[in-house]
Parts: structure tokens; sequence; C-alpha cells
């Protein structure tokens, strides 16, 4: 009989589903324009504090990848024209990637965001979805001049094999970023939510900003 009860205990939280009995998701979002260098930046963070680093364009990619999705077309001639999927596919990508993660590991509840919200459509699909179900501790923008995020993008694009990794495509992206993005971080920043960091310098160099940044928010 105890031995039973013991049994079920121990087996209660795996039996438990959502996120319900797990820690609540602390989340950064991080922002700027095409190659200001937010992946690389991440990867940078996830090898030196504990967050998992969800870029919501790599799951977008991934699901046009993914056979038998009813979205790969669609998501592919947003990309391709550098517009702005609709939240209610990005935001159960993102939703989905989060509850595996921490279904997975439950120390695993601390997030960057990469690349999201890009625009008011993302924004209201968060608040939406995700309202009171996770924590947006503040956001990382990475500050960088639309020639040098072209050009970075233009050298990725050598060996990326993406679809908008070239010069039409990026044209179209900075005006999305100009005319969808911008505003959202201005949004954040009147709430006093941004982190500001100038992203044309060296890797090295942002991520000592990022660093100090992190050690005094985290
Ligand atoms: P994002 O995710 O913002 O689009 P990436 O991190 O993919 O940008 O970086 C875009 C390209 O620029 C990559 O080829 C990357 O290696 C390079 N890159 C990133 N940060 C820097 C930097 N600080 N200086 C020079 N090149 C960079
Ligand atoms: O962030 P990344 O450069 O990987 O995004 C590539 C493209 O993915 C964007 O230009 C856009 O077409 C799409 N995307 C999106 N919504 C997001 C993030 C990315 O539609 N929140
Ligand atoms: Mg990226």
């Amino acid at each position: 009989m105890i031995v039973a009860l013991l049994h079920r205990l121990k087996k209660l939280p795996r039996a438990v589903h959502g996120w319900s009995v797990m820690m609540k998701p602390q989340v950064v979002f991080v922002l700027g324009g095409p190659g200001a260098g937010k992946g690389t930046q991440c990867a940078r963070i996830v090898a030196n504090y504990s967050y998992t680093h969800l870029s919501a364009g790599d799951l977008l990619r991934a699901e046009r990848s993914r056979s038998g999705s009813e979205f790969g077309q669609l998501i592919d001639s947003y990309i391709k024209e550098g517009k702005i999927v609709p939240v209610e596919i990005t935001i159960n990508l993102l939703k989905k990637a989060m509850e595996e993660t921490m279904k997975a590991d439950e120390k695993k509840f601390r997030f960057l965001i990469d690349g999201f919200p890009r625009n008011q459509d993302n924004l209201q699909g968060w608040n939406t979805v995700m309202d009171g179900k996770a924590d947006v501790k503040f956001v990382l923008f990475f500050d960088c001049g639309n020639e040098v995020c072209i050009d970075r993008c233009l050298e990725r694009g050598k060996s990326s094999g993406r679809t908008d990794d070239n010069r039409e495509s990026l044209e179209k992206r900075i005006q999305t970023y100009l005319q969808s993005t911008r505003p959202i971080i201005v949004q954040y920043e009147k709430q006093g939510k941004v982190c500001t960091i100038d992203a044309s310098r060296s890797v090295d160099e942002v991520f000592a900003d990022v660093k100090n940044i992190l050690d005094k928010e985290s």
C-alpha cells in the first residue's frame, strides 16, 4: 500500500501535463535587422549561460521542410519576399518548441526568442497565446546599420543556402525591418524593456556588452 502510494507520488509530476507544475518560462526577445548577428550572439549566450535558443526563422524554415506540412509553400514565399508569416503559424511553432524543451528538462525554462516579435501581428499573437504563461524579461536589441546588415547577409549567402540571402530579398527584408519591426522595438523602449547593443563591432566586442547586460539582468 505505502509502496504503491510512494510510486504514485514519484510518478505524479510526470503525469501532469502543461506548464502548471513547471517553472514559468522566462523569455528574452532578441531583435535586430537581418544579419545584425542575433543567431551568432545567441549561440555565444547558450555556451555561457543557461538559456535555450529558439529562432523563429529557424523554426519556420524547419516547418517549411517538414514533409506533410500544410504551410510549406506559404512559408517559402513569405521568406523569399521578406514578409512576416502570419503569427498563427509562428506562435504555434514557438509554443511547441518551448513545451518540448521544458518537458525534456524542467531546468530549461530560460529562453532566447530570436527574431520575434517582428511586427504588430506577432506581438498580438504572443499576447493572445502566451500572456500569463511566460514572462518577457527584456529585449536584446542588436543595433546595426542597414549596409552592414546587407553586407553580412550577402557574405553569409555564399554558403548559407538561404533563399533570402540575396540582394533582392534583402532589400525587402530591410524594408520590413524598418516598417514593421522597428516600431515594436520602440514600443518596448517606451516600457523601459530594451537593452540596445551596438552590433556593428566585432563578435567579441558585441558579446562583451551582451555579458554585461546578462550578468546585470539575469
Ligand atoms: P542574424 O541572425 O541577425 O540574421 P547572424 O548571426 O546569422 O545574423 O549573422 C549574419 C552573418 O554575419 C553571419 O555570416 C555571421 O557569421 C556574421 N556575423 C555575425 N556577427 C558578426 C560581427 N559582429 N561581425 C562580423 N560578422 C558577423
Ligand atoms: O530571423 P531570420 O533572418 O531567420 O528570418 C528569416 C525570415 O523568416 C524573415 O525574413 C521572415 O520572412 C520569416 N520570419 C517570420 N516571422 C518571424 C521570424 C522570421 O515570418 N517572427
Ligand atoms: Mg538568424
